[in-house]
C-alpha cells in the first residue's frame, strides 16, 4: 500500500465533532473517516491558503470538468456541463429541495432505515415522512415495492429522497430496483431525490449505480445529489454537486438554492473537489480496500466471539449495521449502556427511523487496531449487559 491507513493523525483537540468526546471514549458514530486525506487535496488546500486574499469564490470550469470525468471513468455516465450545479452539501441541497418541490403538509416518501437527517429536512419545513419500511429477510434487505407504490400513490406525496447506496444498511440498489422506483414516481408524478453521497464508498471490485444513469425516465423525474466529501473525507470544507438533467426542474432547484443562499462555494470547496476527483484515485481504492479489510475483521470477530450479533454483509459505506436483536430490541439503552461502561460511542438503530430498532452502526474508517479495541469494548458491553 502506498498510504499507510493504520496511522492516523491525532484528533482530539481539532475541533471535531466525532472526538469532541471523553478521554477514554472510542467514537464510532458519525460518518467521517479518521484518515488523512489524499495528499494532492492537502496540497490544494494549503496552496489555496498561501493567498493571503479570502474573497467570494467563483466556480471555475475545471470543477465542472472534474465532476464530468470522474462520472465518465469510474461509472460511464456522461453528465453534461449544464446539468451540474454547486452546493454547499447535500443537507442543504435537500432542505431546499424540500420547501421548493413540497408545500406544507406534503408526504416525502422515504425508504427505512434512512439516514436521519432526510427527517430534520423534511419535518423542520413542516412537510411529514411517509416511512416505506424495507423488506429485512434471512439479514438483507429488499424493497417492499407495493408498499412504497401505496405511499407514492398518495395525493399527499411529491417527493421521494432516496438513499442510494443506503445509509445505514450499506446496500447498493440495482438498475431493475433503481429503474423500477423511478417507473412508480413517474406513474404516481413524484420527484426523485437520490442522495449518492456514498456512491464512490463501495468494496473494491464493486460500483454503485447512478439513478439517473439508469434510462431516461429517472432523467426526466430525478436529481442527484452528490458529493467528494464521504468518500474524500473533507466534510468540514462543504462542498457538493447536483446532477439535474431535466431543464424546468433544474430551474427550480436553483432558484431555491440561490434563496436559501447555499450555492456559493468557500475559498476551498472547489480546488479541494478538484483535487479529489482529479487526482486522488488511487488514495480513494486504497482507502475501500483498507475499510474492507476493517469489516472483514468485525465479521470475523462477531462470528468468533458474539454470534448472536449479525453484522449485515454490505456493498457500500464505512458504515456497518449490526442487527443486535437477539440480544435486545432496546439499541438506544444498549448504545447508552456500552458507552458508560467501556467508552464504546455507536449510534443505536433506532436513530434511523422504522426498522432501525435492535440495531447498531459502527463507522469502521478509522484504524484496525481502532477496530480492534471497539470489538472488544463491544464483547465487554455485551457480558455486563447479560448480568
Ligand atoms: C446519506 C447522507 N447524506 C448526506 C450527508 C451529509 O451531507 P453534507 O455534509 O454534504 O450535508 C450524510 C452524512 O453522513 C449522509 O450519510
Amino acid at each position: 500500500m502506498k498510504y499507510d491507513f493504520d496511522a492516523l493523525p491525532p484528533r482530539r483537540g481539532t475541533d471535531s465533532i466525532k472526538w469532541n468526546v471523553r478521554e477514554n471514549e472510542l467514537p464510532m458514530w458519525i460518518a467521517d473517516m479518521d484518515f488523512a486525506v489524499a495528499p494532492p487535496i492537502q496540497k490544494a488546500i494549503l496552496e489555496r491558503a498561501s493567498h493571503p486574499v479570502y474573497g467570494y469564490s467563483d466556480i471555475q470550469e475545471e470543477w465542472y470538468q472534474a465532476y464530468i470525468d470522474f462520472f465518465r471513468d469510474r461509472h460511464s455516465f456522461e453528465i453534461q456541463k449544464d446539468w451540474l450545479i454547486f452546493s454547499t452539501g447535500v443537507v442543504p441541497t435537500i432542505s431546499s429541495s424540500v420547501r421548493k418541490l413540497t408545500s406544507p403538509g406534503d408526504e416525502v416518501v422515504l425508504l427505512t432505515p434512512v439516514y436521519n437527517i432526510f427527517y430534520n429536512s423534511i419535518r423542520n419545513n413542516l412537510r411529514f415522512a411517509k416511512e416505506v419500511p424495507l423488506r429485512y429477510f434471512a439479514n438483507s434487505y429488499s424493497i417492499d415495492f407495493p408498499l412504497l407504490e401505496e405511499a407514492l400513490s398518495s395525493e399527499k406525496a411529491k417527493l421521494l429522497i432516496l438513499c442510494n447506496p443506503q445509509n445505514p444498511i450499506g446496500k447498493i440498489w440495482s438498475e431493475e430496483e433503481l429503474s423500477e422506483i423511478g417507473r412508480l414516481c413517474k406513474k404516481h408524478h413524484v420527484i426523485v431525490l437520490s442522495d449518492e453521497i456514498h456512491g464512490e464508498v463501495t468494496k473494491p471490485g464493486v460500483s454503485y449505480v447512478p439513478f439517473l444513469s439508469v434510462n431516461e425516465t429517472n432523467k426526466e423525474i430525478g436529481f442527484a445529489a452528490i458529493s467528494v466529501t464521504k468518500a474524500f473525507n473533507i466534510a468540514g470544507i462543504h462542498t457538493s454537486a447536483i446532477i439535474i438533467p431535466n431543464k424546468e426542474l433544474r430551474a427550480e432547484v436553483v432558484r431555491q438554492l440561490n434563496t436559501d443562499e447555499c450555492a456559493e462555494p468557500n475559498v476551498f470547496a472547489i480546488p479541494a473537489s478538484v483535487a479529489a476527483l482529479h487526482d486522488s484515485h488511487d488514495w480513494l481504492d486504497e482507502m475501500r480496500e483498507y475499510v474492507e479489510r476493517n469489516k472483514e475483521y468485525v465479521y470475523g470477530f462477531l462470528e468468533k466471539n458474539i454470534p448472536s450479533f449479525v453484522a449485515i454483509k454490505q456493498e457500500a459505506t464505512y458504515l456497518m449495521w449490526i442487527d443486535i436483536s437477539k440480544l435486545t430490541i432496546d439499541d438506544k439503552a444498549f448504545s447508552s449502556f456500552a458507552r458508560e461502561k467501556t467508552g464504546l460511542f455507536l449510534t443505536p438503530g433506532s436513530t434511523y427511523g422504522k426498522g432501525g430498532e435492535g440495531f447498531l452502526r459502527m463507522n469502521v474508517a478509522t484504524s484496525l487496531s481502532n477496530v480492534k479495541d471497539a470489538c472488544l469494548r463491544l464483547l465487554k458491553a455485551i457480558s455486563y449487559f447479560r448480568k
